[in-house]
């Protein structure tokens, strides 16, 4: 293996052995075959770096941050030695005129080529003022840049769907990048924050194979965002013995039971933070003893009730869609409506737990 990203990974250390166990490990994360991790090495080893043009637009910095926490050497720590982040006015040295000039010079020398990621959701109440860079709104920036983009990656969920910028009553008139870029290959890398590795995931696969990963409904990576949370929670054996902490100071929550009961809302959520964690796999919210928040899901703030179980009849499960409401949400509305039957005044009021779910047979495994 040779080429720039080899020669660069050497400088810091990182042996061609490890490079390929890291290829290796990233291949099985995006479920490609066995073989693939090899292919992918070569094809990332040999490859020119494309030039990255990165528009923060109204975000709070927080996606950025968790890209930059991705320490190397790691898998995630590849991010930045596999591409040429030629725009990024968060990271970069150069500032004002300077900055404009590099952005305006990535632009023309890249035309077409270049991968365009943002990060922030773009206002458009009161012509796009609310979020201004260099006097330009964020619309106008975007359109821009969009224009000579081979792909979009929309990085985070205030990108991705406009996220809490956008939730009610949406001061700004915030959206997303899909709602104002129709002509592109749009990619949506959502979380509150994003994990890293999916973006190294991401950018492996367009290296290798010169274009996105396989998409789901909501234009997500599928190999990441393919299961819920619940899918592969490491509490799920006590969800499924039906062991809940009731509170987050309980004997429960101290033996580490399931959050489900505490508003969880990993069963509707599609992300990978219970495989990939953050932090070079240190931990994730469920690990750390708060439930799942569904941050990775459009309108997550809208749909709140962050501390209500799923099953309570209150809460409108906002987030999802008629074609995710299997598994537990299923189960839970079925429930809730033969309860209901049962006894409406008291099902209006009551929170469904596990063993009711078991009962009546509805329980997604
Ligand atoms: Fe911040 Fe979350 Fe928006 Fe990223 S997605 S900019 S972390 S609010
Ligand atoms: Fe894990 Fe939450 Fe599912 Fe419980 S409800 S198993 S804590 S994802
Ligand atoms: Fe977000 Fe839930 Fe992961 S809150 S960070 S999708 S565990």
């Amino acid at each position: 293996m040779q080429g720039p990203l080899i020669d660069t990974l050497t400088r810091q250390g990182i042996t061609r052995r490890t490079f390929l166990k890291y290829c290796t490990t990233l291949a099985s994360m995006m479920a490609l075959p066995p073989t693939a991790g090899r292919a992918m090495a070569e094809a990332m080893a040999a490859a020119k770096r494309p030039s990255v043009i990165w528009l923060p637009f109204q975000e709070c910095t927080g996606c950025t941050e968790s890209l930059t926490r991705s320490h190397s050497p790691t898998i995630e720590g590849m991010i930045f030695d596999m591409i040429s982040l030629d725009y990024q006015e968060t990271l970069m040295a150069a500032a004002g005129f300077q900055a404009e000039e590099a952005l305006h010079n990535a632009m023309k020398d890249n035309m077409g080529k270049y991968l365009l990621i943002v990060d922030g959701s773009i206002p458009l109440g009161v012509n796009g003022a609310y979020s201004c860079i260099g006097g330009r709104s964020n619309v106008d920036l975007l359109q821009e840049a969009a224009q000579g983009a081979a792909a979009i990656i929309a990085m985070g969920s205030c990108a991705a769907y406009g996220g809490i910028p956008k939730a009610n009553p949406n001061p700004t008139g915030a959206v997303s990048v899909s709602d104002l870029v129709k002509d592109k290959p749009i990619i949506n890398i959502p979380g509150c924050p994003p994990i890293p590795v999916v973006m190294t995931g991401v950018l492996a696969h367009y290296l290798t194979f010169g274009n996105l990963p396989e998409l789901d409904d909501k234009g997500r990576p599928k190999a990441f965002f393919g299961e819920t949370i619940h899918d592969r929670c490491y509490r799920r054996p006590f969800y499924d013995q039906g062991k809940f902490a009731k509170t987050f100071d309980d004997e429960g929550a101290r033996q580490g039971w399931c959050l489900f009961e505490l508003g969880c809302k990993g069963p509707v959520t599609y992300n990978a933070c219970a495989t990939e964690k953050w932090n070079g796999g240190t931990s994730w919210p469920v690990e750390s003893g708060h439930g799942c928040l569904g941050c990775s899901e459009p309108d997550f703030w809208d749909a709140g009730s962050f501390y209500k179980p799923l099953s309570t009849p209150a809460d409108p499960l906002k987030f999802v869609s008629a074609a995710t409401v299997v598994g537990a949400a299923a189960g839970v509305a079925i429930s809730v409506a033969n309860r209901a039957k049962k006894s409406a005044a008291k099902a209006a009021h009551e929170t469904t737990t596990l063993a009711d779910l078991q009962k009546e047979s509805e329980v997604p495994k």
